[in-house]
């Protein structure tokens, strides 16, 4: 039975990735049926929008969206598209998974996953100045809030995806010696969620500046991070970091009502057209996407022809090879199974 999502090829590369992904997601039988739309740069050409409301509608009514990278101009233009949809679709959890894909780097056999909440902390973005923002004494203030509901469910849901996936710590992050209320009440919910895990999943805290530094001295020692929004924000690219970039690293903003699954990569306008783009971080967001709908025996297909294609030796040229878009598609389709 065909399940209808929501394909968002994007802009820039983004066309080229989607269309590798789908190729091999239809190579493994993925049970999509996809409703294609545009948003983004490729959103104002089509629709005059960035955030059009046909993409809107698809999504509250499949539920699952798969999307390329975005365009947001620098300065003005439009609000993030991104984080728009978190906050249309109330995408509580950014799940941001690091494992080595590739041996021979900085670090070998790299695997934890990150948890950032994703819609209040300083990403609330009240912003203002006083008195005004041209005088020449103005003070710029941001509030960030998070609410104590906000906190468990994010720290909840951090503990059933470990108990879920056979994990056996949940490390808590935070800075409570400093923000004493905005992440001293996470870190108390923290301690309130870790309590009914007990005997099954290990919980310990880390103060956000101390667990950076022991991110690159000791990333062993971490399995399952949950944190808030912009301290998440940090941490997540720095453990895309210790398995070689963001090139290979998947991303998904999941709610109750939807989850939207990306690569976490821009889209690299300097390579676009070029046919050659690395598609597997869109393709492991495919991945995250089938676990979710309770396909891991297809994630696992995926990974396997991802795994021997790397082991064939195929690279793309962000990887330093110079396999193209197709190459490496054609590559993993051939060791699917
Ligand atoms: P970027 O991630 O697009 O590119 C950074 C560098 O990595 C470039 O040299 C690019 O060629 C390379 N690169 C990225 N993905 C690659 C891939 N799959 N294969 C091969 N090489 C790859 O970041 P940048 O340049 O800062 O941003 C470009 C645009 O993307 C901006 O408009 C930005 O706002 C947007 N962006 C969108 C995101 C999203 O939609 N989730 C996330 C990050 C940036
Ligand atoms: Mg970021």
């Amino acid at each position: 039975q065909k399940i209808p999502a929501t394909l968002i090829p994007g802009d820039g590369i983004g066309p080229e990735i989607s269309e590798a992904v789908v190729r091999i997601l239809g190579a493994i039988e993925a049970p999509f049926e996809w409703d294609s739309q545009a948003a983004g740069m490729a959103g104002i050409d089509a629709h005059g929008d960035p955030l059009p409301k046909s993409l809107l509608e698809s999504i509250r009514k499949t539920g699952l969206a798969l999307k390329g990278p975005l365009t947001t101009p620098v300065g003005g233009g439009f609000r993030s598209v991104n984080v728009t949809l978190r906050k249309e679709f109330e995408l509580f959890a950014n799940l941001r998974p690091a494992r080595t894909l590739i041996s021979g780097g900085r670090y070998e056999d790299i695997d934890l996953v990150l948890f950032r909440e994703n819609l209040e902390g300083y990403y609330a973005a009240m912003e203002h100045y006083l008195p005004v923002e041209n005088d020449p004494k103005a003070v710029a203030i941001s509030t960030g809030y998070n609410t104590r509901a906000e906190c468990r469910r994010i720290i909840t849901y951090a503990f059933e995806y470990a108990v879920k996936n056979n994990r056996k710590k949940v490390t808590i992050v935070h800075k409570a010696n400093i923000l004493k209320l905005l992440t001293g009440l996470f870190l108390e919910e923290g301690r309130e969620v870790a309590k009914k895990y007990e005997g099954r999943v290990e919980m310990n805290e880390r103060i956000v500046d101390a667990c950076a530094m022991q991110l690159v001295m000791d990333p062993y020692q971490f399995d399952v991070i949950v944190t808030t929004n912009l301290f998440g924000d940090i941490l997540s690219d720095q453990i895309a970091g210790l398995i070689g970039g963001l090139g290979m690293a998947p991303g998904a903003n999941i709610g109750e009502k939807a989850a939207i699954f990306e690569a976490v990569h821009g889209s690299a306008p300097d390579i676009a057209g070029k046919g050659w783009a690395n598609p597997v971080a869109l393709l492991m967001a495919s991945g995250l996407m089938l676990q979710h709908i309770g396909r891991k025996d297809l994630a696992d297909r995926l990974q396997t022809g991802i795994d021997g294609a790397f082991a064939s030796g195929v690279r793309t040229r962000d990887l330093g090879g110079s396999a193209g878009t197709k190459e490496i598609t054609d590559a993993i389709i051939h060791h699917l199974s």
